[in-house]
């Protein structure tokens, strides 16, 4: 399924909250992701099995989330949400793209690296959980995505 832009108007948030929910320990709640998707440049796309949400503003992006259900993932859905966005962004004028992501994330890693990201920096304890804190990879990427590449 193509992932489709989500329209604030008519989409509904709950479908982006369950999925993200299934995703992550801390989930986000409807009113803080509606406050999120009301911001300048944020935009999301979704399909019913997954979603990435973006913000491009000032010549850059910035992936906030990606998320796939547990039941769709290895079947190519998180690289073309990251696509869909990564287009976005250039559509918004965005010439480079950032995320973070936890060092021990091999599947995000792998996928980001297959993508062209790069490692630019390191947040020390950016994620916080009940069983300590990780760290996080800043990657960056330039837009338009090339089709394949490494970490530099
Ligand atoms: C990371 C995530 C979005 C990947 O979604 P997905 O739909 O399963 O990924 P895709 O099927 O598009 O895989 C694309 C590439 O990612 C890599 N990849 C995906 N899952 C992987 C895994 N379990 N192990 C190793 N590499 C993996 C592969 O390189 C893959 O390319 P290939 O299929 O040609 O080998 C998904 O696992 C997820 O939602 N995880 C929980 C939330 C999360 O960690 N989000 C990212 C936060 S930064």
């Amino acid at each position: 399924m193509t992932p489709i832009l989500f329209d604030p108007a008519k989409d509904d948030v709950g479908t982006l909250v369950a999925l993200h929910q299934q995703c992550f320990p801390d989930p986000w709640n409807a009113a803080g992701l509606a406050v999120l998707l009301a911001g300048q440049g944020v935009f999301a796309f979704f399909t019913a099995h997954g979603f990435v949400l973006a913000r491009a503003t000032g010549g850059e992006a910035e992936i906030l989330t990606l998320a796939v259900a547990l039941e769709a993932r290895g079947r190519g859905l998180g690289r073309a949400l990251l696509q869909s966005a990564a287009r976005q962004a250039a559509l918004l004028g965005a010439q480079s793209i950032f995320l973070e992501v936890g060092t021990d994330n091999p599947a995000a890693l792998a996928l980001y690296a297959g993508l062209g990201f790069a490692r630019v920096g390191q947040r020390k304890g950016y994620y916080g959980g009940p069983d300590g804190t990780s760290d996080a990879w800043v990657l960056k990427a330039g837009l338009p995505l090339p089709p394949g590449g490494k970490f530099a």
